[in-house]
């Protein structure tokens, strides 16, 4: 019998809902195989975020005494599609996907399910397919925190002119980000608050792409304007690159998200105003513990669920900071995530 996920949610006193996720197949094929083998499928490792979530993942993989391969597929979608036949040709007990196109890749979860083998969707949903587990940080609340953040500095009096920079058209989190925005802005724009002077999606999340937006916008409207909305810390990078050109660099409130590096040390300096700090240690790890569950056929416990345009992928949801230079110490550092030195290094003398 073709071994299938099984969501059996429960209600709870408090009203919360438990999902148990029920592995598909998974534990047959391990037993043949002295230590299970986990095949992640990655879209790109430009930003410094997921060469740290890929080593996380490894070495937690490894230490539960279990094999992973890892393939990244440079933001091609035909690429990732072969990368993941690949792995299920070599007989990958489990497979973690973080898709580049999240509609794209329900294409590669339906090839790994008649092969019998799980589907973890990581920090990236996977649409219009049955996946068996959604791994992921509370995304619509990151779009939230970066609003949240520019509306509590709207002048007295006035209003706030503001770019926003969108990620990845065929990102399903550049979407929930820009919902989580719209949730905070959209009353405010209605009240003449906040005007939204220039908006576009930066392609492949590529700083270039969100540099020539941010160049587009200040050709239409003069440097006339408060804030830009960036949607991660790549596309401030590049938006900061063009207010530095216009010497408006430590002028204009500039939000990000992913804790990079590079805007850890520019929060310090002051040309960005914050970032969303999202801890990858949580979600490499957690996803590395879940994968060996799913490829062991271990049960599995979900408690919310996220609706991909075919089914409710029972989801779990990893909780995020807003991150200033007033807590930088306080929270990255603290946190073991960034040494102090690192990100405060440029603004020694
Ligand atoms: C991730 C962000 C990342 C962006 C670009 C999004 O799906 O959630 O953390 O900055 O992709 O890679």
């Amino acid at each position: 019998m073709p071994s299938r996920i099984l969501l059996i949610l429960v209600s709870c006193a408090l009203s919360v809902v438990t999902g148990l996720v029920i592995a598909r197949g998974g534990a047959g094929v391990a037993a043949a195989r002295q230590r299970p083998l986990i095949g992640l499928s990655m879209d790109t490792l430009k930003e410094e975020r997921w060469q740290v979530d890929r080593d996380l993942f490894t070495a937690q993989v490894q230490a539960a005494g279990a094999d992973v391969l890892v393939q990244s597929a440079n933001s091609n979608d035909a690429v990732q599609l072969q990368n993941v036949e690949s792995l299920i040709t070599q007989k990958v007990d489990a497979l973690v996907i973080i898709p580049h196109d999240g509609a794209a890749m329900a294409k590669a979860v339906n090839l790994a399910h008649q092969a019998g083998i799980p589907v973890l969707s990581y920090d990236r949903l996977i649409t219009d397919c049955d996946l068996d587990l959604y791994l992921t940080f509370d995304n619509v609340k990151v779009g939230e925190l970066q609003a949240k953040f520019l509306v509590d500095r709207i002048p007295a009096g006035g209003k706030l002119r503001l770019i926003r920079i969108y990620g990845a058209k065929t990102d399903n989190n550049a979407k929930l980000f820009k919902q989580g925005q719209d949730n905070i802005l959209q009353p405010l724009i209605a009240a003449g608050k906040v005007e939204v002077i220039f908006e576009d999606w930066a392609e492949d999340w590529k700083p270039e792409s969100a540099k020539k937006i941010t160049n587009a916008a200040i050709t239409k409207n003069g440097p006339n304007f408060d804030a830009i909305l960036a949607s991660n810390d790549g596309t401030a990078g590049g938006a900061i690159q063009a207010l530095t050109e216009e010497g408006l660099a430590g002028k204009i409130i500039v939000t990000g998200q992913d804790a990079d590096l590079a805007a850890c040390q520019r929060i310090a300096q002051g040309t960005q105003a914050m970032t969303v700090y999202k801890p990858i240690k949580s979600i490499a790890t957690q996803a590395a513990e879940l994968a060996l569950k799913l490829a062991q056929g271990k049960p599995i416990i979900a408690r919310d669920a996220v609706a991909n345009g075919k089914t409710d992928v029972p989801s779990i949801l990893l909780d995020i900071v807003t991150v200033t230079k007033e807590n930088l110490r306080g929270t990255v550092v603290k946190d073991g995530f960034r040494k102090e030195s690192d990100v405060f290094q440029s603004t020694q003398p």
